[in-house]
């Protein structure tokens, strides 16, 4: 998955809209570059090709493996949500079934707006344009906080991770969803593309921030080949991209349906009901390594 690229100048602003992007720049991505006080983290695939991260979108986890670990993680049945980074609103109908509130949170206007219209018609759902270091909530007003593949990559990120311990309720989780660049074959064709970015170092990171980690492994889903070439052509630079075609053409030798096996990471960290007593550390992100609950990695 694309995560970013360098601006092309400090006077850009990352969180107006953009011309799209000439497939043939540079795609740097912001794990190796950006730096880490950037505020808004480029996201070409969503910003610049909406329709085909729609496609993306519908074709991922068709088999429901995240939501499965999210909500073993975290019922969010009659619960307040806070979605992180909500893009065009994709995932908010879905907490919306069962939460009692859900707010999008989103600092790229375009997609604010069309995450509004998204869910113009769930009254449980609002969309406010935010992002993750300052968000438009109340202190221990939510008490889930979830980001997908937004924001939350790893070192850079403790403003947003301070930002969710403040609106969190005691009790409440953050559950960060991420690739898991390590699987196979999503993941080789993203460090093909991200040489300098080092998934054990992200996991530390977490880990040393309270969160415990767990795998999930998902397929995506394609009506045809056309479909999962249009996707793989906005997440990959145009070289690995045609690598990434042909090992899924390999993949998938009939007509018809693609599938695409892809990996992933949910980062959890619970907020402590209680009082905590002295010696007897919480999970902040001040604290980085203080959790209540012991890190895992599975
Ligand atoms: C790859 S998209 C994922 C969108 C959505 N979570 C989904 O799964 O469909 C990443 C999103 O994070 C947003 N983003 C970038 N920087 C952010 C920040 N500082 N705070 C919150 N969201 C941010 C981008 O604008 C983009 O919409």
């Amino acid at each position: 998955m694309r995560y970013g690229r360098v601006l092309r100048s400090e006077r850009e602003d990352p969180a107006e809209p953009q011309p799209a992007r000439d497939q043939g720049v540079e795609h740097v991505r912001w794990f190796s570059r950006i730096p880490p006080a950037a505020e808004v983290v480029p996201s070409p695939n969503i910003w610049y090709h909406q329709q085909a991260y729609e496609v993306e979108n519908r074709a991922q986890d068709v088999d429901g493996e995240i939501w499965r670990v999210l909500r073993a993680e975290h019922n969010w049945t009659a619960a307040d949500v806070l979605d992180i980074g909500c893009g065009d609103g994709y995932h908010l109908p879905y907490f919306a079934r069962d939460a009692r509130s859900v707010l999008g949170v989103e600092p790229h206007p375009p997609l604010a707006r069309d995450a509004q219209r998204r869910v113009q018609d769930l009254a449980n759902v609002r969309v406010r344009k935010g992002r993750a270091q300052r968000l438009p909530a109340d202190d221990a007003s939510v008490d889930l906080v979830h980001a997908r593949t937004a924001y939350f990559f790893g070192p850079g990120c403790e403003p947003g991770l301070r930002e969710a311990e403040r609106v969190l309720r005691p009790g409440g989780s953050i559950l960060i969803v991420d690739l898991d660049v390590t699987s196979e074959p999503y993941g080789r064709w993203m460090r093909t593309d991200l040489p300098h970015y080092d998934p054990p170092a992200v996991e530390r990171f977490f880990a040393a921030h309270g969160f415990g980690c767990r795998r999930v492994t998902t397929r995506w889903r394609f009506a045809d080949i056309t479909a999962a070439e249009s996707v793989l052509r906005i997440e990959f630079s145009a070289k690995v991209a045609q690598q990434a075609i042909a090992d899924v053409r390999r993949l998938n030798p009939g007509p018809g349906e693609v599938t695409v096996p892809v990996g992933y990471r949910v980062h959890s960290r619970g907020k402590p009901t209680g009082l905590v007593l002295p010696g007897h550390s919480a999970a902040s992100p001040d604290s980085p390594g203080s959790s209540s609950t012991s890190p895992r990695i599975e």
